[in-house]
Order: structure tokens, then C-alpha cells, then sequence
């Protein structure tokens, strides 16, 4: 279990959701829709009010459940401002495998947001949930994904055929392993890109 207060990166603040970040949530996604449904399965063209609420509501509870954990990324500076979401969940709690996944707003990307809120969640899925391996599922194509899984030293593992349906169309997943040796040895070089802080 996680306890819901924020985690802090250098310029990062990464939270639970609030049923009140609704409005900042729907902004964000509507800024973000052409990007978000080449790659994410649950985004298509008509998101709106109704599926984030729906969204905000399962977050919460999968979060009371200890299912899975969402966190909606702000800048320190400007914490009314919804920048993306990353997530981190179970795929077997036995065997101490999780998963997790990102998107940032389109206004927001190639400033390494991504890369330094998942070096953030990396910390929470190896310290404090105590996982042995995280694994990123990448859309064959997703260059930009492609590029945080390797800058944070995740290993390409192989491909999953037809994975996940995507508009209609099924598509290709590369999967990306990190385990928890290979983050605790990479955890300073986070510090020094300005990923974490120290
Ligand atoms: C993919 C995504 C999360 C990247 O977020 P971001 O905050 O821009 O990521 P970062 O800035 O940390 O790193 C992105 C890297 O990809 C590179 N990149 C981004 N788009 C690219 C593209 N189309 N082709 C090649 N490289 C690309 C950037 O140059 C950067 O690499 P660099 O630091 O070596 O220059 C963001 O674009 C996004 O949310 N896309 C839509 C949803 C999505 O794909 N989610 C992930 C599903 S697995």
C-alpha cells in the first residue's frame, strides 16, 4: 500500500488525483487528443468530461484498493496546471512485477517531463512498493516513448504481437524490462541528469 501524499522531483510535483482536478484533467486530455489516441488504447477523439470523471473515480478506488496507483504530474511552479499522468500497477504482486504508464501534454512534451516523472515513479515502484521488475509496453512507432524507456536504462526485451487495439487496429508492443539491481545501480545517474533529487 502507498500513502497518498505527493512525491517531489526537482521540478516536479507528482500526486493522487482529487475528484477537483477534473476541470484541469479535461483541459489537459483536450490539449492532447491528437497524440493520445495514436498510441494510448482508452483516448478517441470525442474524450471528454464524462470519461475523466469515470477515470478520476477508479483511480481513486483502485488506489484505496491497492490495485493501482496514478499520479497527475504538476510543475512545482505552477501546481493548477495538469501536465500528464504516470501510473504504476501490479501485474503480480506474488512474483513483485509492475507496470507503468505516461502521457504528457502535447504543449509539454521533449522537455524531459516524462523521463523525470517516471524516475520518480521508478523510486516509488522499487522503495516503496518493493518490486523485483517494471516492465513499459511501447507501441511499435512510439519513437518519443521509446526514447524515455532507454534514457532511463530499461532493457528492450522483445515484441507482443498485436498487443493491444489501437483504433481499430491491432499493434505490435515492444516490452521493456528494469529491475530493481539495474535501477538502484542507475539512481545516481538520475540524480546528476536532474531526474531526482539526491
Ligand atoms: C511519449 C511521451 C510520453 C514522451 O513524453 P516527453 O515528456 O516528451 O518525454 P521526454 O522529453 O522525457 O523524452 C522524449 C524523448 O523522445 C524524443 N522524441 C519525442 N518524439 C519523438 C519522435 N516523434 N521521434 C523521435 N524522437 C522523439 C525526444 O527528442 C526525447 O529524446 P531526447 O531527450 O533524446 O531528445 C509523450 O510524447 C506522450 O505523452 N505521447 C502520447 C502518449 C504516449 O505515447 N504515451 C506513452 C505510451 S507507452
Amino acid at each position: 500500500m502507498l500513502t497518498g501524499g505527493p512525491r517531489f522531483s526537482p521540478r516536479l510535483e507528482l500526486r493522487p488525483f482529487r475528484r477537483r482536478d477534473l476541470d484541469s484533467l479535461v483541459d489537459a486530455a483536450a490539449d492532447s487528443l491528437p497524440d493520445l489516441t495514436k498510441w494510448l488504447p482508452w483516448a478517441h477523439a470525442g474524450y471528454g468530461r464524462r470519461d475523466a470523471l469515470v477515470f478520476l473515480r477508479d483511480s481513486v478506488s483502485a488506489w484505496g484498493e491497492g490495485r493501482a496507483f496514478d499520479f497527475t504530474i504538476r510543475y512545482l511552479d505552477n501546481p493548477g496546471f495538469h501536465v500528464g499522468n504516470v501510473s504504476v500497477w501490479y501485474i503480480s504482486r506474488q512474483s513483485r512485477v509492475g507496470e507503468v504508464g505516461y502521457w504528457i501534454r502535447s504543449s509539454e512534451t521533449r522537455k524531459n517531463v516524462a523521463t523525470e516523472a517516471t524516475a520518480r515513479i521508478l523510486e516509488v515502484a522499487f522503495h516503496e512498493l518493493g518490486l523485483h521488475r517494471v516492465v513499459l509496453r511501447i507501441a511499435a512507432g512510439n519513437r518519443g516513448s521509446e526514447r524515455v524507456a532507454e534514457k532511463l536504462g530499461f532493457t528492450r526485451e522483445g515484441l507482443l504481437r498485436e498487443e493491444l487495439q489501437i483504433n481499430d487496429e491491432w499493434i505490435d508492443h515492444s516490452i521493456w524490462g528494469l529491475l530493481e539491481n539495474e535501477f538502484f545501480a542507475r539512481q545516481p545517474e538520475y540524480v546528476e541528469a536532474g531526474w531526482l533529487t539526491a
